[in-house]
């Protein structure tokens, strides 16, 4: 008999209503639609309004209408796993919260924080629990309402990030299809580059960090770039080489969105043409951990059964990898 492997089989998004052009932001701090668009490439994104809504909000319905797509009910799932930097509360795990707004009573959930990197993380954690056997069902969230943690006195961050949601289904597949590799990697040492200061248990909250700005998104953009650039490439090239991958038998590569110029040079040293990149980082800008699926909800029509897709993704950790998968349906 084939291998169990772990195959996408459905994909769902939510993105909230309010779009943040930056001829507004450029009313908000110091920047210009040029600066954006050239440095950056995003032309706006999406916030998250409404007292009291979290990263919940998104992604519940996002995972309600991937059963729905699916034909499945809530009951079915055995695991879900959300991929969040931007949890409800630090605890319980945002995770839970989203099973119990849904409906899954049968499963087991729980949060995983790898930063930018959460989402491939999270596939491969619950490629494991199918590959296993034990597991048919496996729902993985990456969603962030960054909103929450945006500094908007900070042109440096505030122009780069949006709230929005992302779901996938994972279920056993023994036809060839389905996650075939991964290279994951975590360099502890990048955490003095990207990091949010204040709120854990380092530096719990007081009036001194929150007079300090210390709750919000601290990134000094260079390091993080070339860092970016570099292993975000070096791994997309590793799992190529190993797998006998070329610019022709790629059909896609599916790259973290966090700035148009980081995902050319990713591009560029795989060699693979734009028209192979999914890229939507105009429309929605850096989503943390809902980027990916968001690019695979967008470009969903026009995947096909077998293709050969590259999901590649650089974060704070910093964390960074690639996942090569064969798409299911
Ligand atoms: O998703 C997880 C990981 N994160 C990333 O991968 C992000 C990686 N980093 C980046 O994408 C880029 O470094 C940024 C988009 C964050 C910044 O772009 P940059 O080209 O590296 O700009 P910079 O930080 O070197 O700043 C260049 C100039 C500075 O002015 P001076 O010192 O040259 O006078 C900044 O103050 O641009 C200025 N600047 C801005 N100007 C207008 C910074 N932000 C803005 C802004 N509008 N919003």
């Amino acid at each position: 008999m084939q291998k169990i492997r772990a195959a996408i089989t459905a994909v769902n998004t939510y993105v909230p209503d309010y779009i943040l052009t930056n001829k507004e932001l450029e009313t908000i701090v110091d920047t210009t639609e040029e600066w954006i668009m050239t440095r950056v490439g995003i032309r706006e994104r999406h916030i998250l309004k409404g007292e009291g809504l979290g990263t919940s909000d998104m992604a519940a319905p996002a995972v309600r209408g991937l059963l729905e797509k699916r034909g499945i009910t809530p009951d079915e799932v055995d695991l879900l796993i959300c991929a969040t930097v931007t949890p409800d509360m630090l605890f319980p795990a945002t995770a839970n919260i989203i099973s119990d707004k849904v409906g899954i009573k049968n499963a087991f959930s729980f949060d995983l924080n790898a930063a930018c990197s959460g989402f491939i993380y999270a596939l491969i954690t619950a490629s494991k629990y199918i590959e296993s056997g034990l597991y048919k069902k496996v729902v993985v969230v990456g969603a962030d309402k960054m909103s929450s943690i945006t500094d908007f006195t900070d042109r440096a961050t505030c122009v780069i990030f949006g709230d929005a949601a992302g779901a996938v289904l994972l279920e056993p597949a023994t036809d060839g299809n389905g996650i075939i590799d991964a290279i994951l990697k975590t360099d502890g040492c990048g955490r003095i580059h990207l990091h949010q200061k204040a709120g854990g248990s380092c530096k719990p909250p007081t009036h001194a960090t929150i007079d300090a700005r210390e709750h919000y998104i601290y990134q000094e953009g260079q390091p993080v770039f070339k860092a970016a650039v570099q292993n975000m490439a070096d791994t997309a090239v590793e799992i190529m080489k190993r797998n006998d991958l070329n610019n022709q038998n790629i059909a896609w590569l599916i790259p973290h969105q966090a700035n148009m110029r980081i995902i050319d040079a990713t591009a560029k040293r795989m060699e693979l043409p734009k028209e192979k990149v999914t890229i939507n980082i105009d429309r929605y800008g850096n989503t943390t951990n809902a980027t990916i699926p968001l690019c695979m909800h967008e470009w969903e029509k026009q995947f096909k059964k077998g293709d050969n897709i590259i999901l590649a993704a650089f974060g704070g950790g910093f964390t960074w990898g690639t996942i090569y998968l064969k798409w299911a349906y």
